[in-house]
């Protein structure tokens, strides 16, 4: 695909984007009240109310009629920072204290269409859900906790005060995008969507393939992406980095081959998959994710490189050992991935059986 066309497909793909918001925009009465957000129907299983993102009125993203009041403009703020975090809180800013991200990128690089779109980690009901265990750390986290594991691994930086008021308004953005959404409720179309993997491992000579033609355009030859200006000016990207050094982290999910492969699937190439009309076969969204994955990006350093210490709550994708079974790093890291699970089930069945007969 030419640079052309895919500028193309891109501004076309905004413009789409742009068109969900002025729809949503319509149930705005124009009589300075906020404009109503997720009036969708509560389906309600028997335990739990299920939330269903690919039938939930899209949260209205054009903030500017939002009233004027001071909760709003952190809300206003909270959006800015989400959807150009590299000019408030990125590593080219003449002000050092305010670098927190270690690239260039947004946190709407991943959480498209600043986190609406379902099955690309939208955060729509994501407020209620804190504070929730997490595997990583092997504790339970606040939200601000969540969002400041996006800021040392996603965005490879270093953790933003809870009491900061860029903190306060990532939080009271993630808090808007949530309304209507019951505590509690199933939501169908959070994070990524599952998809089982082809039941063998990468191939990274198709992957390269696959990559050459449907990726390179945008994202580079050499996965650096493209610049929005220049180097230097804490503008951002146009289309994020894959790679290299001013990309994720190597301990970001993105860094793993099946968040990718599942997150590839149904939202790239850009403009052309949805999470209803995937672009791209299965067999080449996972082989191209495991020819991104096999390229370095900013190492895991510090306490980053901590995570997952109990070696019973890793992920089968997590490239990195001690495992509780015996396969490799590279079969963690490319597949196929059937015979992981059913060793480390195992392994987690014996160790409860172990704990239970220790119990009495
Ligand atoms: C490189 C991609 C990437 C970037 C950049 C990124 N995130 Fe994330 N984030 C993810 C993915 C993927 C998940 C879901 C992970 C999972 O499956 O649990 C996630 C999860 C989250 C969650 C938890 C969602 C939930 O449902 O529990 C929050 C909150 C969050 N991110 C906020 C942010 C914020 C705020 C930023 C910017 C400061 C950011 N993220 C930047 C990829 C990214
Ligand atoms: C037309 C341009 C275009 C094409 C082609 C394209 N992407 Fe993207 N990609 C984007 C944009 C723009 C984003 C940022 C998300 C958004 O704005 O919706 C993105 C985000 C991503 C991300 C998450 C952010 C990051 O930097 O890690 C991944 C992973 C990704 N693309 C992989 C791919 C792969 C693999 C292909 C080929 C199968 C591909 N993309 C094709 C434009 C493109």
């Amino acid at each position: 695909m030419k640079l052309e066309r895919a500028l193309m497909a891109w501004a076309g793909a905004s413009a789409l984007a742009l068109g969900v918001a002025s729809l949503a925009q319509a149930t705005d009465k124009g009589d300075g009240a906020p404009p109503a957000v997720n009036q969708g129907a509560v389906a309600s299983t028997q335990e739990r109310p299920v939330v269903d993102l690919r039938t939930w009125p899209t949260p209205v993203i054009d903030l500017s009629k939002l009233p004027a009041s001071e909760q709003n403009r952190m809300i206003q703020w909270g959006q800015a920072i989400f959807t150009h975090t590299s000019e408030y809180l990125g590593p080219e800013l003449n002000d050092r204290s305010k670098r927190f991200a270690g690239t260039n990128m947004a946190c709407a690089s991943c959480h498209r269409v600043a986190a609406t779109l379902p099955f690309a980690a939208p955060l729509i009901g994501t407020y209620s859900v804190y504070p929730q265990f997490q595997p990583r750390f092997g504790r339970m986290v606040s939200l601000e906790n969540r969002i400041n594991l996006c800021f040392t691994h996603s965005l490879a930086g270093r953790e933003i005060p809870d009491d900061s008021k860029e903190m306060k308004a990532l939080v009271a953005y993630v808090e808007y995008l949530s309304r209507g959404v019951p505590k509690g409720a199933k939501i169908i179309g959070e994070k990524e969507m599952v998809v089982e993997e082809p039941k063998r491992a990468a191939n990274l000579v198709r992957g390269e393939e696959v990559y050459k033609n449907q990726c390179l355009a945008c994202h580079g030859a050499d996965g650096r992406g493209l610049r929005v200006g220049t180097a230097g000016d804490t503008k951002g990207y146009t289309f994020p980095p894959l790679w290299g050094p001013d990309a994720t982290s190597e301990s970001a999910s993105m860094f793993r081959i099946l968040s990718t492969f599942q997150y590839v699937y149904v939202n790239m190439p850009f403009g052309q998959a949805s999470w209803d009309r995937p672009a791209l076969s299965k067999d080449d969204a996972y082989d191209v994710a495991g020819f991104v994955v096999s390229h370095p990006r900013q190492p895991r350093e510090g306490d980053v490189g901590k995570d997952f210490s109990n070696p019973y709550d890793k992920p089968e994708d997590f490239p990195w050992g001690p495992y509780v079974d015996a396969f490799s790093e590279a079969q963690h890291k490319y597949g196929p991935f059937d015979p992981i699970r059913a060793e480390d089930a195992a392994a987690r069945a014996k160790l409860k059986k172990e704990k239970e007969a220790r119990g009495g």
